[in-house]
């Protein structure tokens, strides 16, 4: 009798205390391996990404650069290990014309920049500029053609300049413009958003187009080991893939793009004054990779039930208005809280979907939209998304670990959203991360996160968060928001009990 009112009151107890979120992972069932190019990111002429973020000219004797390349750029990007960068568009791609960019900088032609602002630049960062910038980084370079406003011939003619070992008219330029090895770049996009900026074709005339192309672009050794990425939807246009997936031969295909940004075209909003719903709106967009990924993977599936074919989601990030006195064509945006909530919970999604999801790319890396860094002069700042993307690369190539989560709704209105996402990994020596995001602006989350198959010892963790949702970095202030040491979790046996404050991101690692 006495025994079963104790067991009564003990379940009563863990009723009224029970968490929140509750979260299972299998330790012991990792496999798929995330790739790290889904921590890439993306440089586009537009704006002051290139000119001003990366590079400053190499005559420039105030900001301490390599080839005109800031070193402090290079120095935070290496710390947050950049994997891959896309370049040189977006929508400047389908307008770029490589030959422009290279040999002597005092003698390449200016062009004006029609998508971003209409300004005149001088070409003096071209390809020689970025595959250098690139072995600095340690950073696989992935190039956009131009299918747009090119021709067949430049863009295999591209190819042969920085992949080409033996002797031909290209690679003997190279060598004459001071580059004797070739590159070897893998990952090559053939055009940029073909349905919009990139020539504005349906999804059946743009297969035709890339099976010509695609043609033409080998790597000289003819075993097609090079990477050639299609013209992705945008958003839910799943047509868009189906045609892809269907129309062009595989052997061409190495991946298809998908671009969709946390945005609502309708109200932009600022980027640092913004309204709890305007920050919900936010959050549902990104909210929605999920779904887009699913979907476009299950018509992937359909053609390719082996996953070959990598879904390459080369354009994401929140999109708002430019910062007051601004170019409006430069899309220069601040980055707060709201931004790292949208990198903690999309890469938690790219990092469940990694058996499709092989690389994806930030827009953009410096000075405009959802930026990890900002430069003023020689003055940088890190952004919360830097925080987050650094946080969070332990991810990089480990293998992901499959989770059940069962979390409580972030509540705004009559709309619901889940409050904590979450993804987890083991590394090569053993170690596991997990990667929580508590979007709920208001609650803190009480997570129990049962571990099965394995068994650990101590837990420690980092965590981004902030007193405002609105709290940003300044040039005044750069470190107002940074990672700190967590203190709010706790392991016994192989229960880990987590309190997560709102709008907070938590990267723990398990030994
Ligand atoms: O990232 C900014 C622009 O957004 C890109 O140039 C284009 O591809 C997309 O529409």
């Amino acid at each position: 009798m006495i025994k079963s009112f104790l067991s009564a009151c003990i379940i009563f107890w863990v009723s009224i205390t029970s968490a929140q979120t509750s979260i299972i992972l299998k330790a012991d069932s990792a496999k798929q391996v995330i790739n790290k190019n889904i921590y890439g990111h993306f440089a586009e002429h537009l704006g002051r990404c290139i000119y001003d973020g990366f590079y400053v000219g190499d005559s420039n004797k105030i900001i301490p650069n390599t080839d005109g390349v800031r070193n402090d750029v290079i120095a935070a990007l290496r710390k947050m290990k950049i994997p891959v960068l896309r370049w040189p568009g977006g929508c400047f791609a389908d307008t770029y014309h490589w030959k422009d960019g290279v040999g002597p900088k005092a003698k390449r032609p200016e062009m004006v920049n029609t998508w971003w602002g209409g300004v005149t630049e001088d070409n003096s960062f071209g390809t020689h500029d970025f595959l250098n910038m690139c072995e600095r980084l340690g950073a696989e370079p992935y190039i956009s053609g131009n299918v747009g406003s090119g021709t067949v011939q430049e863009l295999s003619q591209w190819l042969q300049y920085v992949n080409f070992d033996g002797k031909s008219p290209m690679s003997d330029w190279r060598r004459q413009n001071g580059r004797d090895k070739p590159w070897h770049v893998k990952y090559w996009g053939v055009g940029n958003e073909a349905w919009g900026c990139g020539g504005n074709m349906t999804a059946e005339y743009y297969a035709n187009i890339f099976r010509q192309y695609a043609t033409f672009m080998n790597d000289w050794s003819n075993d097609y080991k090079i990477t050639r990425i299609a013209s992705g939807a945008s958003d839910a246009d799943y047509h868009w893939t189906e045609v892809m997936m269907r129309d062009i031969p595989h052997r061409l295909l190495g991946g298809v793009g998908l671009h969709h940004y946390a945005v609502n075209w309708s109200d932009k909003s600022s980027a640092t004054e913004f309204t709890e719903q305007q920050y919900f709106t936010t959050m549902k967009s990104a909210l929605l990779m999920d779904e887009l990924i699913t979907k476009h993977s299950a018509i992937m599936d359909k053609y390719d039930p082996q996953k070959k074919i990598a879904l390459v989601v080369d354009e994401w990030g929140g999109w708002y208005n430019v910062e007051p006195g601004t170019n409006p064509g430069f899309l220069y945006q601040q980055n707060t809280m709201r931004d790292a909530m949208i990198a903690g919970v999309t890469l938690n999604i790219f990092n469940n979907h990694s058996n499709r999801v092989r690389m994806a790319n930030l827009a953009q890396t410096i000075n405009v939209l959802q930026a990890v860094i900002l430069t003023n002069k020689e003055k940088i700042i890190l952004t919360p998304t830097y925080h987050v993307m650094e946080m969070y690369n332990v991810h990089q190539n480990a293998r992901l670990i499959p989770i059940t989560i069962k979390t409580d709704d972030y509540t705004f209105g009559n709309e619901k959203l889940p409050s904590v996402s979450a993804s987890a990994s083991k590394d090569s020596a053993g170690l596991i991360h997990i990667s929580l995001t508590n979007i709920n602006s208001k609650e803190e989350e009480t997570i129990s996160l049962t571990i099965e198959g394995e068994k650990y010892k101590s837990v420690t963790g980092r965590i981004l968060t902030s007193s405002k949702l609105q709290d940003h970095n300044t040039f005044e202030e750069p470190e107002k928001i940074k990672p700190q040491i967590f203190k709010g979790a706790s392991l016994k046996g192989n229960l880990l009990s987590i309190k997560l404050p709102p709008f907070s991101v938590v990267v723990l690692e398990l030994k």
